[in-house]
């Protein structure tokens, strides 16, 4: 286990104690989520607006919950820790649901299904074979470091603050391939118009929102919600307007 979970893990013990059950989140009437605000199309600011699927997705599901949304965005790698420590209720952020995660955290069913593209400029690395002696850029505390650091034989694996620094050190040539979210990656491909290749999905993920351990009235309510919402179509038209398909696991 890397340190930041094992200090999550930590945490998980001392913190938890202290997380808002579902019915004191009910009585107080807002619920209070956490994202990141840089991982477009799922949650980015359109200027000073936060939106992106995963932040529409989220307050459907607050209202279907009969709850006002107070929105926390931070750092990428600081999201888990927060919980952690009971700043807010949830995390709704692309997290892959790993093991690893899951001993820190706990996660609702999943509300999409994606998984960890190759991307480099024409000519460059399209399989993870040919990774090999080839520096990668990666997001750090991803899955996408976690599964690009198992390849056999890859080179350096730079890591990134946030995702878009790792694209740009791609395009400006300081690395030689760039792993990301496959929906995200492919629009980057179409957005830079021959700059960058697709290549081969890495691996595959079952993306969910992270909840405090050991609060399970929580988990049960948003996974009641996040049916709710698949089932009256309010997922499917949100997962269209920014996909053009419906990204929920089949
Ligand atoms: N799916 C990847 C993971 O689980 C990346 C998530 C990145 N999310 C973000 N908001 N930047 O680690």
């Amino acid at each position: 286990m890397n340190r930041m979970l094992l200090v999550l893990a930590a945490l998980a013990v001392t913190g938890a104690a202290h997380a808002r059950t579902l019915d004191q989140i009910k009585k107080s009437g807002t619920v209070t989520i956490a994202t990141e605000g840089a991982f477009k199309p799922f949650n980015y600011f359109e200027g000073k607006k936060l939106t992106g699927f995963e932040v529409e997705l989220a307050e459907a599901i607050a209202k279907q919950m009969g709850l006002k949304v107070k929105w926390v965005t931070q750092p990428f790698d600081s999201l888990l820790i927060g919980l952690s420590q009971n700043r807010y209720d949830f995390v709704i952020a692309s997290h892959g649901i790993t093991p690893e995660r899951e001993k820190a955290v706990s996660f609702t069913s999943p509300h999409y299904c994606t998984g960890g593209l190759i991307v480099a400029r024409p000519g460059g690395p399209k399989t993870g074979a040919a990774l090999a002696g080839k520096t990668v850029a990666v997001q750090v505390g991803t899955t996408y470091l976690e599964n690009v650091q198992k390849v056999k034989g890859v080179g350096d694996v730079k890591t990134y603050p946030k995702d878009p620094d790792a694209q740009q050190a791609l395009l400006a040539g300081r690395v030689d391939a760039w792993v990301s979210d496959k929906f995200l990656a492919l629009d980057a491909i179409k957005a830079t118009a021959g700059k960058l290749q697709q290549g081969d999905l890495l691996f595959q993920e079952k993306i969910g929102m992270a909840v405090a351990k050991n609060n399970p009235t929580l988990v049960t309510g948003l996974n009641s919600a996040l049916a709710a919402v698949q089932k009256d179509g309010t997922y499917a038209k949100i997962s269209q307007k920014y996909f053009g398909q419906d990204i929920r696991c089949k």
